[in-house]
């Protein structure tokens, strides 16, 4: 299937897990996370929506945290876990 652009839609979809709800939604490359948790119906608390207060961090693939107010779906994906409940390090 091709979008609009010619562009295989399959390359463009990412498979997206939420944890600990067990969620699962296909997401489109760059589209931010938070909207694709809304469109989930995942509920992720926010504050300044800048990046700045860490409100909205999450944990992606059990590894490094982002916040999700600034951060989109990456590139060269199949899947992705999004983790939110994890255990920041203050
Ligand atoms: S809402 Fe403040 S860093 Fe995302």
């Amino acid at each position: 299937m091709f979008n609009n652009d010619g562009i295989l839609a399959k390359f463009m979809s990412v498979r997206i897990l939420f944890l600990p709800d067990d969620v699962t939604i296909d997401a489109e490359v760059g589209e931010p996370l938070l909207d694709v948790a809304e469109r989930a119906g995942v509920s992720i608390p926010t504050g300044c929506l800048m990046g700045s207060c860490h409100a909205c961090e999450v944990e992606i693939d059990g590894g490094a945290t982002v916040c999700s107010c600034i951060t989109a779906v990456p590139p060269g994906r199949e899947k992705l876990t999004i983790n939110l409940d994890f255990d920041p390090t203050w």
